[in-house]
């Protein structure tokens, strides 16, 4: 039988990855109320998943204005480093890689998610329809919520998130992270600045593509000098819906322009996910064909990926390394049920952002499922 690619190993920004095989960053929810840190339960979460050629650890707040989501384990206070550090060793320990994505929401939020009630910030202040997020009822318990409006960040505030997601990149480099992930998906700050429909604005961030591109090139560049442009991965969605965004007009003129520039910035990689796993799986898709001829560098592929086609994406050198989310949640040794063409364990929605240890670390590899039917 031919040599799998997805099993062989790959180079990274001077990591030596045993396989292709990455895990995509999911929130899970299970950080401590008091603190917002990751407690010792997601370094067994993370440590368990360890076998990944690369973990993307789960989309980070960077500070307290970029909170989303209730429960969401931030990288901006000593605790949260230590929390995180403690996620490092145990990831290390078991020889394993692991990056942060680092996150700003933007304009998906909601007031209660900050001490000062403040409410979500977007390029405008154009708010979500009917969007909602898990903020903490009363009692403490995870309900939605529909998200406050949003208003507009002043030019000088922009500049200053720059700088938080450099604190972050620092704050994760000290806590032990091989490197970070800029979150430019999903609809969050990053991808609003991006959509002509939300960014209305008249300063150096709004306006023609390259503008609405600058804010997010200015902190890849500041977050690389800070940490070093290998250590530094983005994430984007071209063409996603999520958070109520419109398709971009001009995607391959929009994101064959970012892909140039990251190109220049020569960082550790480009991830692209494909929200409607489609266009992702299709060899002649022009913006992925676009994308691979604007960005020299590694790229990572997800959405909807199995063994099969991750395998096929690889060898049509659609990209370099495959990003895997839900099967991950299920399958703590999801590399060697790949391997070996193991069954997949499903996964369990209703614990899925629950908080505690069902269906957080209590899903069993394949040798531990053996043994317990013994
Ligand atoms: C529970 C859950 C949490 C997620 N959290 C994040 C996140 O924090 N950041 C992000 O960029 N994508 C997030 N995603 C999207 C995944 O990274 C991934 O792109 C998606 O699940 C598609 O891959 P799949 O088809 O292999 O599951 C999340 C997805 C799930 C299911």
């Amino acid at each position: 039988m031919m040599s799998r690619k997805l099993f062989s190993r790959y180079s990274l920004g001077g990591l030596s990855l045993p396989n292709r095989v990455v895990m995509a960053p999911m929130n899970r929810n299970r950080a401590s109320d008091s603190q917002l840190a990751p407690s010792s339960m997601t370094a067994t979460y993370y440590a368990q998943r360890a076998s990944a050629g690369l973990i993307i650890a789960e989309g980070t707040p960077v500070s307290p204005q970029a909170r989303g989501c209730a429960r969401t384990p931030g990288i901006y206070s000593e605790d949260q480093i230590t929390g995180w550090t403690n996620v490092t060793r145990a990831v290390h320990r078991q020889g394993g890689r692991i990056y942060l994505q680092l996150w700003h929401v933007g304009r998906v939020g909601h007031c209660s998610l900050r001490a000062d009630a403040s409410p979500p910030v977007g390029p405008s202040a154009h708010g979500l329809q009917s969007d909602r997020v898990p903020v903490l009822d009363g009692a403490g318990e995870p309900v939605l919520s529909a998200c406050d409006p949003p208003r507009a960040l002043r030019t000088d505030e922009v500049k200053a998130i720059v700088g938080d997601f450099v604190t972050a990149a620092r704050n994760a480099q000290a806590a032990g992270f091989d490197g970070v992930e800029i979150h430019a998906a999903n609809g969050y700050l990053f991808d609003q600045f991006r959509c002509p429909y939300l960014n209305d604005r008249v300063d150096e961030y709004g306006g023609a593509t390259r503008k609405r591109w600058r804010f997010l090139l200015e902190t890849v560049a500041a977050v690389a000098d800070a940490v070093g442009r290998e250590r530094v991965g983005v994430r984007i969605s071209p063409l996603g819906a999520a958070h109520e965004m419109r398709p971009d007009p001009a995607p391959l003129f929009t994101y064959g322009y970012l892909a140039c520039q990251l190109d220049q910035l020569g960082i550790a990689y480009l991830h692209v996910y494909d929200q409607s796993a489609s266009w992702i799986h299709d060899p002649q898709s022009d913006l992925l064909q676009h994308l691979r001829a604007c960005y020299s560098g590694p790229m990572i592929l997800c959405g909807g990926f199995d063994d099969e086609r991750a395998e096929a994406a690889l060898r049509a050198d659609l990209g370099d390394m495959v990003a895997f989310g839900k099967h991950f949640i299920a399958n703590p040794d999801l590399v060697d049920r790949l391997r070996f063409a193991a069954p997949l364990a499903p996964w369990d929605s209703a614990t899925i952002y629950k908080g505690g240890a069902k269906g957080y670390i209590d899903y069993p590899t394949l040798q531990e499922a053996a043994l317990s039917e013994r």
